[in-house]
């Protein structure tokens, strides 16, 4: 069988798309997914962050299941339904932005940036947006020209789209702290766009594929102080970090600063596509009739998953979940560091954990091939796990925070021995 489907995808699938695991999913239950030979693995990937409320949920499932018995699809631009009407409440309801909010949903990640940018030019009138470097946004042209990682996502499928400008995030451990960001992030403002031609600036609060790297809080305030200073919407890319994954609903909320647009996908509908853009009412009313939508946006069924998440999320307490989940691994991860030279650093917000891995503590060489074997030699032992950054050097954490604390545990085990191994 897995042979078979080997050559199946030989044949027909092309090489641009590549699976981060040789494994063929079966199926798959809270944080356990089994293969086609019926192997067990602990899932500490969740199909990239989106099962934060762990798979077949028994609620999304009824959900999914009553909506599937009256109605798949209408179109909401056709004839619209209430699961949508009150998704886009729930969104307002837990947005960290102050008065009256809006929300659209679409289906995918990339959607809801290219819609943020959209609502963001309709309501400043500017054509700019400036975005940050090692930044992840999405395969379609616009996300992809606001994504600030060639390899492997931008590689040779320019030209991209212009007005956008790109600026160092701080990435305290590869020496870019906040002054000196902000420092260029003024150069730029300077010399190769003025702020008054800059509708949005656009930024994950901690870097997803970029390497799971928190924005200083500093950072974020003093980066909220001047988009306000100069009229700038500031767009929070929240598909990675959102939906309590944090310890907190959004990652934007550690900080105080409210965002005038957020965008969201992933973990909102537990694997249903699914995502949106929530936002000041005034700046999201700014789109004329019409401007906003899609054929699938907000599928009646994804709705329905989405509507539940919500319920679980505030019924099982995930964010706490996330916080408590975060310390387990960081202990874990910091007992590491003592004697495993290659971590380099460790970095931890809620149960967004990571570690980079370099072959040389000093010079920080990353070491990419050996962070791939890890993962390797983890999957044989029966952990699915994934890594991110510029480099591919960073193990990341993305399980269910539905996760057993024996399951937790198991999966820290299987890391830690594939560490020494
Ligand atoms: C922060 C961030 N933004 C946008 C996207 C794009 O989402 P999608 O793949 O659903 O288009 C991703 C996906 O990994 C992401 O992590």
């Amino acid at each position: 069988m897995e042979s078979e489907l080997a050559d199946l995808r030989a044949k027909y699938v092309p090489r641009g798309i590549t699976s981060a695991h040789a494994v063929t999913a079966d199926r798959a239950q809270g944080s356990e997914l089994w293969d086609v030979s019926g192997k067990r693995y602990i899932d500490f990937a969740g199909g990239i962050g989106v099962m934060n409320v762990g798979h077949a949920h028994p609620r999304v499932m009824k959900a999914v299941h009553e909506q599937l018995q009256r109605a798949t699809h209408t179109s909401f631009q056709v004839v619209q339904y209430e699961s949508y009407l009150r998704l886009a409440e729930r969104l307002c309801e837990v947005a960290p932005i102050q008065g009256p909010k809006k929300a659209v949903v679409f289906s995918t990640g990339a959607e809801a940036i290219e819609n943020a940018v959209k609502i963001a030019r309709a309501a400043t009138g500017r054509p700019a947006v400036v975005s940050f470097r090692g930044g992840f946004h999405g395969r379609t042209l616009l996300a992809l020209s606001l994504t600030g990682t060639v390899q492997p996502y931008k590689q040779n499928f320019g030209p991209y789209a212009a007005e956008v400008y790109q600026t160092p995030f701080p990435y305290e451990y590869r020496g870019w702290n906040t002054d000196a960001a902000l420092a260029d992030l003024g150069n730029l403002l300077e010399a190769a766009v003025s702020p008054t031609r800059v509708a949005a600036i656009v930024i994950e609060p901690v870097l997803g594929e970029g390497g799971f790297v928190s924005a200083p809080l500093d950072f974020m305030r003093k980066l909220r102080e001047l988009t306000k200073q100069h009229g700038i919407m500031l767009i929070a890319d929240e598909i990675q970090t959102g939906f309590g994954r944090t310890g907190r609903f959004f990652a934007i909320e550690h900080s105080g600063v409210e965002p005038d647009l957020i965008a969201v996908a992933k973990s909102l509908a537990a694997g249903f596509p699914l995502s949106g853009v929530v936002g000041r009412a005034d700046v999201m009313d700014a789109p004329d009739p019409g401007g906003l939508g899609g054929t699938y946006g907000g599928n009646p069924v994804a709705c329905a998953a989405g509507l539940a998440v919500m319920d679980i999320m505030r019924d099982e307490k995930l964010p706490e979940r996330a916080a408590r989940i975060g310390s387990v691994v960081e202990e874990r991860m910091r007992t590491w560091v003592k004697d495993r030279e290659l971590i380099g650093d460790v970095r931890v917000v809620g149960a967004m954990a990571g570690m980079e891995l370099v072959r040389d503590r000093g010079t920080k060489e990353p070491a990419d091939k050996e962070t791939a074997n890890i993962l390797a030699v983890a999957r044989e032992k029966g952990l699915i796990i994934l890594r991110c950054g510029a480099h591919h050097n960073v193990i990341r954490t993305l399980m269910p925070l539905t996760i057993p604390d024996e399951q937790l545990e198991e999966g820290l085990d299987i890391l830690g021995a594939s560490l020494g191994a």
